[in-house]
C-alpha cells in the first residue's frame, strides 16, 4: 500500500484526483491531514517547473510521497493565455470567466478553439521523480453553461458531446479530460511500482 498526499488546496481537483486514484494499492492523503505546510509561490516558467516545485517542497516537509498537478487553460485567440497564470487571471472564478468572456465577445466559433493542459507530478521523498503531460481540446462557449466542476469549467465546450464539462458533470469529465488523462498515467506508474516490490 501506498500512502500518497496530494499536494493542492483546490478542492475541485482534489475531488477529481481521489476518484481516479481510488485503488486497493494506494492510500489518499490530502493537505487537511498536514495543517501546517508551507505555501508555494507558483513562479515557475512551465507547468512542470510548477508541479514539481509543488510536489519537491511538500514532500520534502511532510516526509510523504507526494503528487501534484499543474494545469491551466490555453486560447489560440488570445496567443496561448491565461495558460500559465490561469489561476491568477482574476480574484474569482466568475471574475475569470467574464473576462475570458469578453475578450471573444464577438469572436466566431471556429476562432475559439481552446486546450486544458495538466502537468502531473510524482515525488518521493528519496527524490525519486515520475512526469506525465496530458491535454484536452476543445472551445470557448459563448456563455456559461453547467453547473458541476470547478475554475472555467462552465464556458469549455467538447466537441465530441458538444456540451460543457460543467454540463459533463465529473465521471464524464474525468474519463476525457487532460487531469484524467495525466492522472490515469500516474495510476498506471504506481500500479507497476507497487506490483514490483
Ligand atoms: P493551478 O494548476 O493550481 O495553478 O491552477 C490551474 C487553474 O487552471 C485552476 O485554478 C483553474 O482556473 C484552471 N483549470 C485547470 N484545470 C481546470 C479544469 O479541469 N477545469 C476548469 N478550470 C481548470
Amino acid at each position: 500500500m501506498l500512502e500518497i498526499l496530494i499536494a493542492t488546496n483546490n478542492l475541485g481537483k482534489v475531488k477529481e484526483i481521489k476518484d481516479i486514484l481510488d485503488s486497493p494499492e494506494i492510500k489518499i492523503l490530502t493537505m487537511k491531514d498536514f495543517p501546517h505546510l508551507p505555501k508555494i509561490v507558483e513562479d515557475g516558467k512551465t507547468y512542470q517547473e510548477n508541479a514539481f516545485k509543488k510536489a519537491s517542497k511538500i514532500s520534502e516537509y511532510s516526509g510523504k510521497i507526494c503528487l501534484a498537478d499543474d494545469s491551466g487553460l490555453e486560447i489560440d485567440y488570445l496567443k496561448g493565455k491565461p495558460g500559465l497564470y490561469s489561476s491568477r487571471w482574476g480574484s474569482s472564478d466568475e471574475e475569470r470567466i467574464n473576462k475570458v468572456l469578453k475578450l471573444l465577445e464577438n469572436v466566431l466559433p471556429n476562432k475559439r478553439k481552446a486546450k486544458f493542459v495538466c502537468a502531473a507530478m510524482l515525488v518521493f521523498p528519496d527524490g525519486k521523480i515520475y512526469s506525465v503531460k496530458e491535454e484536452c481540446k476543445g472551445s470557448i462557449e459563448f456563455k456559461p453553461k453547467g453547473e458541476h466542476g470547478f475554475g472555467y469549467d462552465p464556458i469549455f465546450l467538447v466537441p465530441e458531446y458538444n456540451k460543457t464539462f460543467a454540463e459533463l458533470g465529473y465521471k464524464i469529465k474525468n474519463q476525457i479530460s487532460h487531469r484524467g488523462k495525466a492522472m490515469r498515467k500516474i495510476v498506471n506508474i504506481i500500479n507497476e511500482l507497487a506490483g514490483s516490490e
